[in-house]
């Protein structure tokens, strides 16, 4: 792999339970920052809020990336969004295709999801122990599981033909490393905030914020260099909605 002296180490399993959950173990046991775990297939995959993430096919990328920044803890959840940013870029200038990004990082192709992004961290007396972003590509499945076939998307579903994993790996590696560089230096999204929203799928689109305290319908402008979701409420005010708070879903389904 070209990304050779680029990521520190790359570690690579024919099978193990989560990436994420390898990439932890091994920043425990002292791996360097860049790290790259990637496995064939996950027993126990895993997506966001405890959801399970199918990962028993060889057919798709499940891989995690291991960091140690030295910003501080309230930076990282932008991480997530440099890594959807970049799983786009990469995605789209290596297959043509018309990937957008449903905020904050799911990464979506004709309403469908392609991609899932997972980011985990670690924080010790008040500082960034690790972070893990791992990140889940339907890359060659054909046929989904019951579960997830009327909302899921593969890239060979898209284009139809077969990518091979490795060639998308380091393509997305390579951007993510540009863009992570980009982004430790100002320590908010302004490098790609501009991209980011052109892809921005909820853009001037009606949205539906589901709060712990309330829901309500706006109409999402796109993100600040913050990260988060500018909205317009229906009584003219303007709103930023921060990730962690809220789950977005557009008004008539996911999108
Ligand atoms: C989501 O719910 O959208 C996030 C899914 C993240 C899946 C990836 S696959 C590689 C890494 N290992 C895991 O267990 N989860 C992430």
């Amino acid at each position: 792999m070209i990304l050779e002296g680029k990521v520190s180490k790359i570690f690579h399993y024919q099978e193990i339970d989560s990436t994420n959950n390898k990439a932890k173990q091994l920043a425990a046991e002292g791996a360097e920052h860049g790290s790259l775990i990637v496995a064939e297939r996950q027993t126990a995959g895993r997506g966001r809020r405890g959801r399970t993430w199918i990962s028993d096919e060889a057919d798709n990328i499940y891989m995690s990336v291991l960091l140690r920044p030295k910003f501080a803890p309230d930076k990282a959840p932008m991480l997530t969004l440099v890594m959807a940013y970049s799983v786009a870029k990469a995605i789209r200038n290596l297959t043509g295709m018309d990937i957008q990004i449903k905020w904050p990082n799911d990464l979506v192709w004709n309403g469908r999801k392609l991609v899932g992004i997972l980011t985990e961290m670690s924080v010790k007396e008040g500082k960034i122990e690790y972070v893990v972003v791992g990140v889940g590509v339907n890359v060659n499945t054909e046929h989904f599981a019951k579960e997830v076939e009327d909302t899921a998307v593969s890239i060979r579903q898209a284009t139809g033909k077969m990518w091979k994993k490795e060639t998308l790996i380091t393509a997305i590696m390579q951007q993510f490393l540009e863009d992570y560089k980009g982004f430790e230096q100002v320590e908010v999204l302004s490098d790609i905030q501009t991209a980011y929203n052109e892809l921005l799928v909820n853009a001037g689109r009606e949205v539906c914020i589901l709060g712990e305290k309330e829901s309500y319908h706006a109409k999402a402008l796109g993100i600040n260099e913050f990260g988060e979701l500018l909205v317009l409420r229906e009584d003219g005010t303007q709103e930023a909605i921060y990730a962690g708070e809220v789950s977005v879903r557009g008004v008539y389904g996911y999108v």
